[in-house]
């Protein structure tokens, strides 16, 4: 049954069932028996927090964002938040999975509140904080226009960040299941994420695309023949990315963020 044909009830008895089976997955994904597994992961997410936070940080100084107060929804262990440490002096991290809070409430002693969250109510008031974030998460939501709008709601500003994955090597079949092993439930294309925001009523001021650098295509890469594999493909992608943009997005991945605004 498509979901428009639901009525608001209905609509929200298929989210909570939909967003039920989610919680169980990323409670499993941020519960990692092996420590040395554990620890790969941890770094393999400040690495990725790193690109993270220069992105939202390079959004608001182009729109001259200030925020006072943040708030990251689906903030995963906080790396992000951890590295956007200085933007806002107040911030907040609010999460689907209570192993993956709790890991974030141990990094970010300094936080307002960390705490998880039903993955679909933020318990904030409406326009509380200067900016949200939702970095990573939209692609990993089966509704994910309710979680925007939600954001939407409790801040004036917000940030988005996806992966653009509607593209000629993502839908090669293999990479279709890697995206989908690690949850990955929408290949978004730019204009499907300009369709989101404006359907949450946000206006974009700014935005970014990032063909990332070469740590985070070689970080999985074991032996020289590995790296020097992993050099060429970024060598290759980020020329073709400075040159020719769009062309980017058509063949490859790259990293979009954009920061949208109430009007
Ligand atoms: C790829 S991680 C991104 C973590 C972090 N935002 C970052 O960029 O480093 C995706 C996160 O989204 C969370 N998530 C999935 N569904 C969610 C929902 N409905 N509401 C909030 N978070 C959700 C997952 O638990 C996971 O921590």
């Amino acid at each position: 049954m498509e979901h428009r044909e639901l009525g608001e009830g209905g609509r929200g008895l298929l989210r909570g069932r939909l967003i039920s089976d989610q919680r169980e997955f990323y409670e499993a994904g941020y519960t990692q028996p092996d420590a040395a597994e554990a620890l790969r992961l941890g770094r393999w997410r400040e690495l990725g927090a790193r690109s993270k936070a220069t992105h939202v940080r390079a959004l608001c100084a182009r729109t001259r964002l200030r925020p006072r107060t943040l708030v990251e929804i689906g903030c995963g262990d906080g790396a992000l938040l951890a590295a956007l440490r200085g933007l806002a002096p107040v911030f907040d991290g609010f999460e689907l999975s209570a192993p993956a809070a709790e890991l974030a409430r141990k990094a970010l002693p300094d936080a307002r509140r960390i705490e998880p969250f039903d993955g679909a109510e933020v318990p904030a008031e409406d326009g509380g904080y200067d900016l949200a974030i939702l970095s990573h998460v939209l692609e990993h939501v089966p509704l994910p226009l309710p979680l925007l709008a939600e954001a939407a709601r409790v801040a004036h500003e917000v940030i988005v960040e996806v992966p653009l994955e509607d593209n000629r090597s993502a839908r090669r079949p293999a990479k279709r299941e890697e995206a989908a092993a690690i949850g990955h439930l929408h290949a978004f294309s730019r204009a499907d994420v300009r369709e989101l925001l404006a359907g949450a009523g946000l206006e974009r001021q700014a935005e970014l695309t990032d063909p990332l650098p070469y740590a985070h295509h070689a970080f999985f890469a074991r032996g020289a023949a590995a790296r020097a594999r992993a050099a060429t493909k970024w060598a290759v992608r980020a020329a073709v990315h400075r040159v020719a943009p769009e062309t980017a997005q058509g063949l490859f991945t790259v990293h979009y963020a954009v920061l949208a605004r109430r009007p």
